[in-house]
């Protein structure tokens, strides 16, 4: 049994947390107090369905602290910090995983550090020649909000950023929590392995884009969007999944990351990168003006989430939306069960849905609900298959 910390319990920390103390001794250390008492308590602090029956069932040896644990020996250290995009640098804020690093070489822990934050290209090689008390792998970390620890019971594939003894340990241990034991295990280089996050996250983009393009057309043109994508998705090339139109791309990960990937581009020449990005605004644009073409009084927006079963709103489209119709002079109202305020950015938010029902002549969802089914002359979605 190895001893492991976990630095950040948000989606990604805590499924791994979870995940490494059905074996092993997980101590997990997070600034945010409420979320470490969450974890003490055997609450989970992200909202997971698997993750709140893992803590609260199975016999998990896992601590949580606001303290760094700086007595303590860990074999393996992960870091799950956030890396926001931030808009100045046009570049990843990386430190909190930088500083996160600096607390252990303080210590002089000997752990080996395993990154599973996202990282710009490069990230990982530029540490590695600074410090010098043991390895430092970036695993990319591939889990869905909301399915956090069902994407690590059931994993697509895991990639390792390193072909190192200590690597092998490490997707060893990860192997040991799932419960597909033929998942295929990747070694690569650093390098290798920040890009290949970084290229799925925008080739996801890419993806949505594509048929969010195909809708604004068939829109445009009085066209049925779901039969073309039905005719179109039958090839089992183009597959039919991950095909369902909606407001834009968006969470926490999509729009940072391929904005991280288009800098790395740096002055490689690419037209496709800078397009998924563009084409997201483009889209929102859209959306905003087929709304507002309604001529709306009171637009209700329900929920601010950006999909069913996430509790987050970082970066929804539906509030690129929502600020796009205000611009327009429009009255916005919202219903939005997470959010505890009693305004979001100035408009009203309700808890009571028939009232919202009620104040609201257009109410525009990213996804459909079978909730608003009484509702259904009032709603705007472009939501044709009714799921992600
Ligand atoms: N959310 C996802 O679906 C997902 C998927 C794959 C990869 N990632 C990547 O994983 C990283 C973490 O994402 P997340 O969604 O789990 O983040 P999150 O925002 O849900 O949680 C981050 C946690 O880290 C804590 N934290 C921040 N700074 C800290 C510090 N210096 N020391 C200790 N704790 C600190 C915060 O309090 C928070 O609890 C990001 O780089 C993200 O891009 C996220």
């Amino acid at each position: 049994m190895l001893k492991i910390l976990v630095i950040g319990l948000g989606y990604v920390g805590t499924s791994n947390a979870v995940l490494l103390a059905l074996k092993n001794e997980v101590v997990c250390f997070d600034l945010d107090e409420n979320r470490v008492n969450k974890i003490n308590e055997k609450i989970s602090p992200i909202k997971d369905k698997q993750v709140s029956e893992y803590l609260s069932k199975k016999d998990l040896n896992i601590k949580a602290t606001s303290r760094f644990p700086e007595d303590q020996i860990f074999d393996f250290v992960i870091i799950a910090t956030p890396t926001n995009y931030d808009p100045e640098s046009n570049y990843f804020d990386t430190s909190s995983v930088e500083s996160s690093i600096k607390n252990l070489e303080k210590i002089g822990s000997k752990a080996t550090i395993i990154i599973r934050s996202t990282l710009p290209v490069g990230f990982t090689s530029k540490l590695k020649k600074n410090y010098k008390l043991n390895e430092i792998i970036f695993v990319p970390e591939f889990l869905r909000e909301g399915v956090a620890l069902q994407d690590s019971l059931f994993p697509s594939r895991i990639v390792i950023g390193s072909h190192s003894e200590k690597a092998k340990i490490f997707s060893n241990l990860l192997l040991e929590g799932t419960q597909d034991k033929t998942v295929k295990i990747l070694f690569t280089k650093s390098t290798e392995a920040e890009s290949s996050k970084l290229f799925a996250n925008a080739f996801l983009a890419l993806r949505v884009s594509f048929f969010n393009e195909l809708d604004s057309f068939s829109l445009s043109k009085d066209l049925d969007a779901k039969e073309i994508i039905n005719a179109i998705s039958l090839d089992p090339r183009i597959g039919d999944y991950y095909n369902n139109p909606s407001f834009g791309f968006g969470g926490y990960c999509l729009p940072k990351d391929t904005k991280q990937l288009l800098q790395n581009f740096d002055n490689v020449p690419q037209k496709i990168m800078e397009a998924i990005i563009d084409s997201n605004t483009t889209r929102k644009d859209f959306i905003s003006d087929q709304i507002v073409k309604l001529n709306p009084k009171v637009v209700g927006v329900y929920k601010l989430v950006m999909k069913e079963g996430s509790d987050n709103i970082r970066e929804s489209s539906v509030q690129g939306i929502m600020k796009r119709v205000k611009a327009k002079g429009i009255k916005v109202i919202i219903y939005e069960p997470h959010i505890k305020e009693d305004t979001f950015f100035n408009s009203k938010i309700y808890t009571d849905l028939n009232q919202f029902k009620k104040e609201a002549d257009l109410i525009i969802c990213n996804r459909n609900h079978s909730e608003l089914k009484d509702v259904q002359n009032k709603i705007f979605t472009r939501d044709l298959f009714g799921q992600d």
